[in-house]
């Protein structure tokens, strides 16, 4: 059987809730990836921006599963202007040498969830497949696209 990692950043808990829901189809291990950068509040979340926007590396807590040690990692980010989120960045940096199979998952208001999506794929130099799910769509829509994104990776 696979061994599965899911590892995701997430600033107010959207991410996280696709993360936890994906746990428990797999029933694998997950990391969830910490920005030691304050993103708290308006200036939080303006300095957060600018550095996805600059596709600027942060600071991250030291994870605490191998990703080199897994056959498939499921990778999550919100969609910050139209990028990835600096943490889940930084953390694809730090582990470029030991990428396992990929798949990618992000969280997004409005628009930019392609563009984030491609830069996924560019920076790992991977095919992965891709979910993304847009803030409004009921619970209904995001279990049927989980499955169909199950189903596939
Ligand atoms: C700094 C910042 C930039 C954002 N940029 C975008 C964007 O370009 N497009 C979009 O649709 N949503 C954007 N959003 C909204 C988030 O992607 C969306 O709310 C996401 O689901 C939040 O995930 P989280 O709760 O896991 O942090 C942005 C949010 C923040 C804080």
């Amino acid at each position: 059987m696979k061994k599965v990692l899911i590892a995701y950043y997430s600033r107010t808990g959207t991410t996280r809730k696709i993360a936890d829901l994906l746990k428990q189809s797999f029933n694998c291990e997950i990391e969830e990836i910490i920005d030691l950068k304050n993103r708290k509040g308006v200036l939080g979340n303006l300095s957060g921006g600018v550095d996805a926007l600059l596709q600027r590396q942060t600071l991250i807590k030291q994870p605490t599963h191998d990703l080199s040690a897994y056959d498939l990692a499921i990778l999550g980010t919100p969609v910050w202007f139209g990028n990835l989120s600096p943490a889940l960045r930084t953390y694809l940096v730090q582990n470029r040498k030991y990428l396992p199979q990929l798949a990618f998952f992000c969280t997004f208001a409005g628009k930019g969830n392609i563009n984030a999506s491609k830069k996924f794929l560019r920076l790992t130099e991977k095919n992965a497949r891709i979910l993304s799910v847009q803030n409004n769509e009921n619970t209904e829509e995001i279990k049927e696209k989980l499955n169909n994104f199950i189903r596939i990776i």
